[in-house]
Order: C-alpha cells, then structure tokens, then sequence
C-alpha cells in the first residue's frame, strides 16, 4: 500500500485558517505610570532583600534551637527545628519566586511579538536575530537600567544555597561505637514496659488475644518522648504481637522464658532495609514483607525464610505483670532494623541456635 501526498496549490490551501494579527497592545500600569513602575520596583528589590536575612536565620536556627524542643499549633505538638526551618526556607523560596513573578509581570518589557514557523534547523542569520533579540531581552528585563536588581537576585540565589550546605552537618557526627550503642542499637523497651495497642493505646492482657491473632503494639513509655524524638522512638520500638498455639511452635531453650503461653512478641522493622511488616498468614506462622517479599518463620524465634533480609526477626522477651498485663522483660537483645556496616551480627538468632 502506498500513501500519495501532493503540495498544496495555493496560498488559501496552505493557510486555511487567517492569520488573525495581534491584539492591540495595551500598556501596562506601571508602564503608564513611572511611580507606579518604581513602586514596584522597590517590592521586588524588599522580597529579594529579605532572602537573605532569611538564610541566615535559618542556619543560626539550625544551630541555635535544641532538637529537643517542639512547639504546640492547634493542638498539634510539631518538632520546632523541623517547624523554623521549613518556616524560613519555605518562605525565601516562596520570596524568590513572589519577586521573580512580579518583576516578570510588572518591570519586563511585555511587548506582543509573533513569530512564524521556521524549520528545525537555525540558520546563521537565525542565529544572529536570536543574539540580536537575547540582548534586547535582557535589555528589557530592566536589568540594564535597575542594575541593583541583578545584584539582588544574584546575592538571593546565592544566599538561599547555603542553608542547603549547612544541612549536610545532619550527615553526622560519626557513628562511633559509643554512639550507636546509645542510638541505632537501643530501644525505649526496658524491663517491666507494657506492650500497648498501637490503636487504642491501652496495655495488652494475654487474655486478649486469641490463637492465630496478630495486634501492633508500643511500648507505653511512647507517649511521654515528643516531636522528632517520638518518631525515631516509635519507628525502632514498633513490635507485633502474635499468638499461636504452643503445641505448634519451636521455642528454643534459650527462649523458653520469653513468650507467654504462646505469646510471642518480635520486632515489626523489616532485617532487609526497614519496612514495617505485618502481613500474617495464620496457616504457616510465616510473616511477609510486602516490600521484598522477606518472609519470617515466627514460629521458629523469626528466622529467614525466604527473601533477601539476611538476618532474623529480632524477638522481645516479654513476660506478665502482677496485674496480668504483657511487659517486657528487657531491651531486644539485638538492633532492631536493616543491617548496617558497623553492627555485630554475632548474637543474631540461627537456625539450630539453643
Ligand atoms: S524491606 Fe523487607 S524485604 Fe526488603
């Protein structure tokens, strides 16, 4: 099959549709007026000016403002560094680009200009109407005669990249031994810590589960950690609770006392890079990642069996109060969480290990 085409014959062919010109163009208001035009002016020159002191608040709050202090809006308890800092820069970010509209819209030549299709390819004369009509841009961009306008927006883009280098600090300190030891490598779980609902926030019973459930839980010394502190808190503290039959479990000896009549408790942080876990098939006692399919033998103290988590479900010894509610017995007795290149993985669970 082959597919004819043929060259229009005349103009009317060629261009059905007229050309129906350009508007006529009307001025603007700061183009009529010079004051007006030299008002604003000065706003552009106020939104970029205040960029830069907002940088620098920024990196004196940055260094200033304890991690530890939160601020209370509506109710709500925010993080105050995470709070300032998103304040700051988000409004320098939004000065800048305020400025840049305004400057765009009021003091840039707003001249209607139509341009005819040309081919693809420019050709040198093009290439010279297009120098030609750069220059006169940038003529018009006004910043030929307001040349603290230049200055403004140069010292704004250069100062609002600052904060952004500063942040890199947060790459640190050094995650000696001792620092890990304090940080990735604990909990807030202690001895005699309820196991609460993650939902209703109320301490579990053993009387309230059932054969084959699975419940999310905290450790109830959650709620009195704040801001940033309660998410790092809560994100390595997460467990899950399940219950199977004892019949149809392994508990080694090493274990026996760390479960309650077949109450077992692990962590719900993923050994592969962290996800949180808790798609539970009752059947086989198998718990699957959903974001690599790792998938964990809890009735066998959470030993790998599928997927690429290379270490097993750290369990939480956890026994019964007094008054019948699950505590813990102690801290997990390894980090909770993705592998890293410092941890020590000697004390993780294997299979076989008694
Ligand atoms: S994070 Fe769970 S398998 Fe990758």
């Amino acid at each position: 099959m082959s597919i004819e085409t043929r060259k229009p014959d005349n103009q009317l062919e060629r261009f059905p549709v007229q050309d129906p010109g350009l508007e006529p163009h009307i001025e603007r208001w700061t183009d009529a007026d010079k004051s007006a035009g030299d008002r604003a002016y000065r706003q552009v020159l106020a939104m970029l000016g205040a960029v830069p002191v907002l940088a620098i608040a920024f990196v004196v709050i940055y260094f200033a403002v304890p991690r530890t202090a939160f601020v209370d809006i509506f109710g709500m308890q925010w993080d105050a560094l995470t709070f300032l800092l998103g304040l700051t820069g988000g409004v320098a970010t939004l000065l800048i680009g305020l400025a840049c509209i305004h400057w765009a819209k009021t003091i840039m030549g707003d001249e209607e200009i139509a341009e005819d299709r040309h081919s693809a390819a420019s050709s040198p004369e093009d290439r010279e109407a297009f120098a030609a009509e750069f220059a006169k841009g940038a003529e018009q961009s006004g910043l030929g005669r307001r040349k603290l306008l230049g200055g403004a927006l140069g010292g704004a883009l250069g100062l609002i990249a600052v904060p952004a280098v500063v942040l890199f600090a947060d790459l640190g300190p050094w995650p000696t031994a001792a620092l890990r030891k304090e940080t990735i490598e604990r909990t807030i779980w202690a001895e005699g810590v309820k196991l609460v609902n993650d939902i209703t926030q109320r301490p579990l019973r053993a009387s309230d589960l059932e054969i084959g459930q699975l419940v999310n839980a905290q450790p109830e010394t959650l709620w009195d950690h704040h801001g940033t502190h309660f998410q790092v808190e809560k994100a390595k503290a997460s467990i899950i609770i399940v219950r199977m039959d004892p019949e149809r479990i392994k508990i080694p000896e090493s274990r026996v006392d760390w479960q309650v009549g077949g109450i077992l408790c692990y962590s719900k942080i993923c050994t592969h890079v962290g996800c949180p876990i808790s798609l539970w098939e009752q059947q086989t006692h198998h718990l699957l990642c959903p974001c690599h399919q790792s998938t964990f033998d809890l009735s066998n103290s959470g030993v790998v069996v599928f997927g690429p988590a290379a270490r097993s479900l750290p369990q939480l010894p956890i026994t019964v109060d007094a008054d019948g509610f699950l505590v813990a017995r102690s801290d997990f007795t390894v980090p909770v969480g993705p592998s890293f290149f410092e941890r020590d993985s000697n004390n993780d669970f294997v299979e076989g290990d008694r």
